[in-house]
């Protein structure tokens, strides 16, 4: 590596010494391809001489073949180059640079401006210290800035640095660059942005960049690289209370049992008293096992293993925290959200939730509203789209220790994965709880479902009858719960028509109504399985997630998924109340399967297939299903 210090010369002992203890500097880059980001940080890994030998040659190479340059160093490609080469296979989203000075270390994570840009930037500004907020000279103050500038604000990023580039092409002007400070001024002063540092500069050119400019005589302030040399970061983590988010339990023989994980603020001891959540036990730090020997002490950052002194319940997941300020136990909360993936975020969807080493399950029980994020105006919304950023409420399938994001990134920071395809849709700020879940605890009943259904002699169970209209659920399940009757068993039919009369008149069809739909009517069955009842249900259910919502809620083998499987132009020809017909007219709007979508279900216990089939051989088929999975026997 070329790295030009003379130390390296005299004394390697003695550099690698002061390399050692340099301080860490994260930060992040905002701005489009076209603002220069690839050259500044191109010219930044440049001049800090941190760059490998042979990199540097092709470099050279590459500017005389493609540059953009005229045969001069085209610094952009030294970083496009390596984002090249991160496509090839691996997919990460963000790259994360190294170099250093004779006075700091530092981490940019480089995060490629394209339509996706929210997502990888939240990414890699969830670790930063500082942001580095490019400007082009000859635009001013864009949308994307305020974008990106309220993203910063919103992930806690305290430093920012606004690089108003290409200073070449506006002649080096003085007015220019006040003009696009004020106005960045004022509008970060509403984001609550204060530590703002403005350079003029020219990544193309150099000036400003490492080296002060003599073609800016009327700037009198640090360069870039000056600036973040000198720039103070709080070392706050250390000062805030002890947390350890638990990534696995290290279990080798029946006298170690260790919680591994990297410490996630605060500082450790052995002989300190520490809670588990969300549990709530206490003990105290018997160890702190690392890589090399015990430690006498464990810091921010630093991935450790403790022990305890007690034998107590300690899951992957669970949090060990300073017994004098543990985190919160809740799982209703407020949050911010915003939105990365083209498939927009829709309150009562299920999906996964990380916070942590912790994984969930959690949904969006309301969006409060939607940010503006030129003007910060709070719209109503009824759903997030890719890159947009709203205040919701926040449901989780169970109590989940946390801090609020503000307090601590690690424990108050997520994101949300859709559970079909593993996407990262979302990522996720604490704001705080909204109720404390431990004063609402389940009511365990001595009366149960098993009691109730073995009271009725049978098992219960959901039939989650799934289908376009037309197709003859409703039909199909009338004539199994009339075959049920007679066989004594105890039922109810909840029919997508019926519901809507009443617990569910205030829902329409859209795709957030739908969704809200089945949430609701799943969770009615549930109940209804726990009355111990064979519950009927006949709703067209279009969509996966919530199928599977449903599925989740109940346990295993009580949820039947019967696909009433009818082409659409059989269900059509049927029309048995004329919907058909209006929706073709454009009379009725997001009708399944002309204007809004059916996602037939892939892993149905039971297919029927109504177009071969009358309505009573489906009814047979359905009861022996029942029969053989033993739903029968009572
Ligand atoms: S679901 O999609 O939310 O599961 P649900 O089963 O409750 O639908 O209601 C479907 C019934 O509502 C249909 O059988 C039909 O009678 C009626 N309906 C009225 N408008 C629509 C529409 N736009 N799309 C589908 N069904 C509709």
């Amino acid at each position: 590596m070329s790295h030009k210090s003379d130390l390296i010369a005299e004394d390697i002992e003695r550099y690698l010494e002061v390399h050692q203890h340099k301080s860490l500097l994260r930060f992040i880059t905002c701005g489009s391809v076209d603002d220069g980001k690839s050259t500044l940080i191109g010219r930044l890994l440049y001049e800090s001489k941190m760059i490998f030998e042979d990199q540097l040659a092709a470099l050279e190479a590459d500017s005389k073949k493609v540059g953009t340059q005229g045969g001069d160093i085209d610094f952009a490609l030294l970083v496009d180059g390596l984002a090249a080469e991160r496509e090839q296979g691996i997919t990460i989203d963000v790259a994360y640079r190294f170099f250093s000075t004779e006075k700091r270390k530092f981490i940019v994570a480089d995060t490629p401006g394209h339509e996706q840009y929210t997502r990888n930037m939240a990414t890699g500004a969830s670790t930063a210290d500082l942001a580095v907020i490019l400007i082009d000279a000859r635009k001013g103050v864009l949308p994307q800035t305020r974008r990106h500038s309220y993203i910063v604000s919103l992930l806690g990023i305290r430093h920012v640095v606004l690089a108003v580039n290409k200073m070449d092409a506006v002649g080096y002007g003085h007015e220019v660059f006040e003009a696009i400070v004020t106005e960045y001024r004022e509008f970060a002063r509403r984001l609550g942005l204060e530590d703002i540092t403005a350079i003029p500069m020219s990544a193309l050119k150099g000036d400003n960049v490492t080296e002060a400019s003599d073609r800016m005589p009327w700037y009198y302030g640090p360069t870039v690289m000056q600036h973040l040399e000198a720039v103070e970061i709080e070392e706050g983590l250390q000062q805030r209370p002890f947390r350890l988010p638990v990534q696995w339990v290290n279990r080798p023989d029946q006298d170690f049992r260790g919680f591994a994980g990297t410490v996630a603020g605060g500082v450790v001891r052995p002989g300190d008293l520490v809670r588990v959540l969300p549990s709530g036990r206490q003990s105290k730090v018997a160890r702190i096992v690392a890589q090399d020997g015990d430690l006498q002490e464990a810091v921010d950052g630093q991935s450790i293993t403790l022990t305890l002194e007690d034998e107590v319940d300690v899951s992957r997941g669970d949090v060990l925290a300073a017994g004098s300020a543990p985190p919160g136990v809740a799982d209703q909360f407020q949050v911010t959200m915003i939105w990365m993936h083209e498939e927009h975020m829709l309150p009562g969807r299920p999906y996964l939730m990380k916070i942590g080493p912790r994984m969930l399950n959690a949904s969006i029980t309301d969006l409060r509203y939607r940010v503006n994020v030129n003007t910060m105006e709070h719209v109503a919304a009824k759903q997030l789209e890719l890159n947009e950023i709203g205040v919701c409420n926040l449901s989780t399938d169970r109590p989940i220790p946390f801090d609020a994001y503000d307090d601590n990134r690690e424990t108050g920071g997520f994101i949300f994965i859709d559970k079909l395809t593993n996407d990262t849709v979302g990522a996720g700020l604490i704001h705080f709880a909204l109720r404390r879940s431990d004063n609402v605890h389940w009511q365990a009943l001595d009366v149960n479902k098993q009691v109730r259904a073995a009271q009725k002699g049978q098992k219960s169970c959901v039939l989650w009858f799934t289908g376009l209209s037309g197709a003859g659920k409703s039909t199909i399940a009338n004539l199994v719960e009339k075959r049920l009757l007679a066989l004594g068993r105890h039922t109810y039919a909840l029919d997508g028509d019926n519901v809507r009369h009443g617990l569910n008149k205030d829902l329409g069809f859209t795709e957030a109504d739908r969704v809200e739909n089945i949430r609701r009517v799943a969770e009615v069955s549930k109940l209804m399985v726990d009355a111990g009842l064979i519950v009927l249900v006949s709703f067209i259910s279009p969509f996966r997630s919530e199928r599977r919502m449903a599925r989740e809620l109940l346990d295993d083998g009580e949820f039947l998924e019967v696909y009433v499987d009818t082409s659409l132009a059989e269900a059509e020809k049927r029309d048995p109340k004329g919907l058909y017909r209006k929706a073709r007219l454009g009379q009725i709007k997001n009708f399944t399967g002309i204007d809004s979508p059916y996602e037939p279900p892939e892993h149905a216990e039971l297919r029927l297939n109504t177009t071969d089939m009358s309505a009573e051989q489906a009814a047979d088929v359905v009861i022996a299903k029942l029969s053989e999975a033993g739903l029968l026997s009572g």
